[in-house]
């Protein structure tokens, strides 16, 4: 396994229309995001990962990009972003792009062209099909509720839209589409920008024919997933795109990659296929899903976390390179989700955040995630600007008639708007966020939780992170080390060796409010000394046994 500087770094994802805004106008902004790297130098992560800032109607907050090469307005000028990257650069801080390209907008000038005619030069950038039988072309369900083609009465034919009806999908079949979006991947790197977030890249290649999906009892539409995630020409395009555009670049690029397994992922991450560094994979986060999906709660269980993680962790053990997350602007609050936010909420959030910079892999933050930021609950429906949780709210309660508080109660728990709350920067109104009206509405913990008050506490999340990533950067073992699982049969507790070069480091996670007793396997010598921990701790000891207190987390490295 080769040594890469992406993989010994630590990302920090910003989700810019909630990040800091400096104009009043209650959108974060780029300026905003200068403002504030300073104090993200300080946290002492490596790369930011920006979410999309192109020009876009905002159907889907900027994942809906009307123009590849421009900024939105709201966020500022090509200008501001120059300079966002040179202040970024002068600070030894790298920037990744989010690279949306499975679909454009609507309001894309390529599919303004595309929708006037059938033979306009444009009509193969998209997928366009004739309607069957009085319907659409198949039964496929868009991932934001309803059918995943709309109708457009200028042609007569359905154009396929896996995610908005504003968010036509792009035709990778065609070379020519291809090869626009390879000249603009270029135009960015050339730039000098240091890698892509590739959103969705796993649905770019639709199985022939676009056959129909076999619907859930009673359903009308059904998740169309085994024909578009994985498809037959994915390996195939994602290579051709390295070598196109990425190859001669030192640059990381990560792809998101909903349904996919292991095997795949060996595949797409192994180094001599060239094709991505890393993917996020979704196992984990589904976890609390039931059969129908997302909305259909589950509880979260330590187990299933635990199995699943291992098997990522040994499936890409000598292949391949794991990503690792616990949030992102998609996911509820990781510590709201998998820890305890209320009592516990500074000591689950530091636990899990020990879990995530210790295990094999490049750990990715999201922005509050640092402060033990948590989900939100908004009473009202109206409060929330979401597109997935407003579309499934119409659907399930004024079309389905479905109970009002059983669905509010799905948004509390999983909707995307519980990690789009702006950053709560201090106490003042709106959490120092903006000085206008905030676009979504502040989380009204922001005078307990927010960044100055974290700063100024050195028992903080946020030194603690700081810390974690500053061990990170000193022991290549948190980076390079295989992982071995121990009590794998524990409810409470998630424990696992690290080794490399003859070290060994042991990792204790207590998932619970309980007390449980860590008990160190018999072939390990027991004295060790403390990497950290977040709890005080004899800085060295005897970890035969070891009472742990709740949701309380160590790291130790064998003497
Ligand atoms: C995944 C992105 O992370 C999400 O925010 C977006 O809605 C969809 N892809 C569609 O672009």
């Amino acid at each position: 396994m080769t040594k890469q500087w992406w993989k010994e770094a630590v990302v920090y994802q910003i989700y810019p229309r909630s990040f800091k805004d400096s104009n009043g106008d209650g959108i974060g902004d780029i300026n905003g995001i200068i403002s504030k790297l300073d104090y993200l130098k300080e946290l002492g992560i490596d790369v930011i990962w920006l979410s999309p800032v192109y020009q876009s109607p905002n159907d889907d907050n900027g994942y809906d990009i009307s123009d590849y090469r421009g900024i939105m307005d709201e966020f500022g000028t090509m200008a501001d972003w120059d300079r966002l990257l040179d202040e970024m650069h002068k600070r030894g801080l790298k920037l990744i792009m989010d690279l949306v390209v499975n679909h454009s907008s609507d309001e894309h000038a390529w599919f303004v062209e595309s929708r006037k005619s059938k033979d306009n030069p444009y009509r193969d950038y998209y997928i366009w099909r004739d309607g069957k039988d009085g319907r659409e072309p198949n039964n496929w369900e868009s991932c934001f509720s309803g059918s995943a083609w709309k109708y457009d009465d200028a042609t007569d034919q359905y154009f396929l839209h896996l995610f908005s009806q504003k968010q036509p999908d792009l035709n990778w079949e065609n070379p020519k589409l291809r090869e626009e979006v390879y000249s603009m991947m270029k135009f960015w790197l050339d730039k000098g920008i240091d890698g892509f977030r590739m959103d969705v890249i796993n649905f770019i290649s639709k199985v022939d024919g676009l056959p129909d999906a076999e619907a859930p009892e009673g359903r009308k539409y059904a998740p169309g997933g085994d024909y578009y995630m994985n498809g037959p020409k994915i390996h195939d395009y994602l290579q051709e795109m390295h070598e196109k555009a990425l190859s001669g670049y030192n640059v990381m690029t990560v792809g998101e990659m909903p349904g996919v397994n292991v095997e795949e992922a060996k595949l797409y991450t192994a180094e001599d296929r060239n094709e991505v560094n890393m993917v996020f994979q979704f196992e984990h986060v589904d976890l609390d899903s039931g059969p129908g999906g997302k909305w259909d709660l589950r509880p979260m269980k330590m187990s299933a976390l635990r199995d699943s993680f291992t098997k990522w962790q040994k499936g890409l053990e000598h292949e391949g390179w794991n990503s690792l997350y616990l949030n992102n602007h998609d996911q509820p609050r990781m510590v709201s989700r998998f820890g305890n936010d209320k009592e516990y909420r500074v000591e689950s959030a530091k636990m899990l955040a020990t879990f995530l910079h210790t295990l094999k892999g490049t750990p990715y933050i999201y922005q509050g995630e640092e402060l033990g930021m948590t989900n939100v609950q908004f009473d009202s429906i109206n409060d929330y600007e979401d597109i997935e949780t407003l579309n499934m709210y119409r659907e399930k309660v004024i079309e389905n008639g479905e109970d009002h508080e059983k669905v509010m109660n799905s948004i509390h728990v999983k909707g995307r708007d519980n990690a789009r709350t702006p950053i709560q920067w201090d106490e003042t109104e709106h959490g120092g966020f903006t000085t206008g009206e905030p676009w979504l509405k502040v989380n009204p913990n922001y005078k307990e939780i927010n960044a100055k008050q974290a700063m100024a506490d050195p028992h903080s999340v946020f030194h603690y992170y700081r810390k974690l990533i500053a061990l990170r950067k000193e022991n290549p073992i948190m980076v390079y080390g295989s992982y071995e699982l121990i009590m794998p049969d524990h409810d409470k507790i998630y424990a696992y060796s690290r080794h490399f070069e003859g070290e060994t480091m042991i990792v204790m996670l207590n998932f619970s409010e309980g007390t449980p007793v860590f008990e160190l396997p018999s072939e390990y010598e027991s004295m060790a000394d403390l990497l950290i921990g977040n709890y005080d701790t004899e800085a060295e000891g005897d970890i035969r046994e070891v009472k742990l207190r709740p949701y309380e987390a160590r790291v130790y490295v064998l003497k």
